[in-house]
């Protein structure tokens, strides 16, 4: 199902895509500790005048990685070569990508954490040595050579780093989380998405939209567009606190940015498995989503919310999940949610350390 708050990238999302997509770093609103950490390796690498050291940025969709990335080439004013895990077949595609970059090119890998293995170890050495060794010739003639490659960025991405092998993870220099963005960065980037789109935006209007767009710069624009044509056709083109509510309603979004799909992931857990703890895959099942877009989509934001835990035996919704969807937290929820709970002094999701222990599919042994 197509989802208006679903936070993976969508064809409607790039209409006006590059006038909405920030260039600098300082057009690049939120992340502040992102950004200071990259302002300062960025201008070391400059004043030295050598490549960036490769960058891993990781978190959930629609928070600005790709932008990151080209920032990043733009403020070393180098070139970007754009490609993805998936993308990269065989160890030879991936060879040909290398060689063709120039000294300092940043090369953007997204979903990092799907190449395969005979690509991956080709990139180990590429990263360390700028070197990768190639099989000429077959059978008993074949022989291994070096090539040299020019000294580039690697710039990664990924929803997942659990599902990143620490050989590959202990080849970035630099590793940056992002995180959902507060609601003083989301009304600035609705303002500024309004000024672009030159929407009529008053800031009670600016607030409600802000407020319901999770946390996240893709929802925000894909938002501001909606209610745009709303306002447009029904309220003289602004929109205002009430014209946002009323469009946002039409569009079965509530008051926290939840939809739909959101609302029967929870309720699935409250209802069918007594709030839970339930296990990713049988949850999936229930609810027929796939996993991936349960780990990716759907949770971080309802973690964030405090609406779900993960525990290690599995998702259970909290008494905020029980109130904002009306449903009475029984002593017996409580008394439930406080063993898991007791459990729960892990790392938090996504973080480094985190070994997905619900992800329902062990990564592969290397
Ligand atoms: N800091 C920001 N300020 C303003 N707009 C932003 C910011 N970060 C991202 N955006 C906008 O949000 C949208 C999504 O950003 P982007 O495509 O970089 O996300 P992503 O993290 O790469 O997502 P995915 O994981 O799906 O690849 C883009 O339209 C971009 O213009
Ligand atoms: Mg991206």
């Amino acid at each position: 199902m197509e989802r208006l708050v679903g936070t993976t990238e969508r064809e409607e999302d790039r209409v006006l895509e590059t006038s909405l997509r920030p260039r600098t770093l300082d057009e690049y609103i939120g992340q502040d500790r992102v950004k200071d950490n990259l302002r300062i390796v960025i201008e070391a690498a400059r004043a030295r005048g050598e490549a960036l050291d490769h960058v891993l940025l990781y978190g959930p969709p629609g928070l600005g990685k790709t932008t990151l990335a080209q920032i990043i080439a733009t403020e070393m004013g180098v070139s970007l070569r754009i490609t993805s895990g998936p993308a990269i077949e065989r160890a030879g595609d991936l060879v040909s990508i290398l060689t063709n970059l120039k000294a300092g090119d940043v090369l953007f890998i997204d979903e990092v954490h799907r190449l395969n293995r005979q690509v991956e170890e080709v990139l180990y050495s590429a990263m360390e040595d700028y070197a990768v060794d190639i099989i000429i010739g077959k059978g008993p003639s074949a022989r291994s050579m070096r090539i040299s490659l020019p000294r580039f960025t690697l710039v990664g991405a990924t929803t997942r780093y659990a599902l990143l092998s620490a050989p590959l993870r202990d080849r970035f220099g630099a590793i940056e989380r992002l995180d959902f963005y507060d609601e003083r960065a989301m009304l600035d980037i609705m303002r500024r998405s309004a000024r672009i789109l030159a929407v009529a935006l008053d800031e009670a209007g600016a607030g409600e939209l802000a407020r319901r767009a999770r946390g996240t710069p893709r929802v925000a624009n894909r938002l501001l567009k909606r209610v745009r044509d709303y306002a447009q056709v029904r309220a003289g083109g602004a929109i205002t606190h009430a014209v946002a509510r009323e469009a946002l309603a039409r569009l079965a979004v509530d008051d926290l940015g939840l939809d739909e799909s959101d609302r029967r992931v929870l309720l699935a857990i409250i209802d069918k498995f007594d709030g839970g703890p339930v296990g990713i895959a049988t949850l999936a099942a229930a609810t027929n989503e796939e996993v991936d877009a349960i780990m990716d989509v759907y949770e971080p934001y309802l973690i964030q919310l405090g609406f779900l835990q993960r525990t290690p035996r599995g998702r259970v919704a909290t008494r905020r999940a029980y109130g904002h969807l009306h449903r009475p937290y029984t002593g017996a929820v409580a008394a439930r949610a406080a063993e898991q709970t007791s459990f729960l002094d892990g790392p938090e999701f996504g973080s480094p350390g985190d070994d997905d222990p619900e992800d329902g599919r062990p990564r592969e042994p290397r």
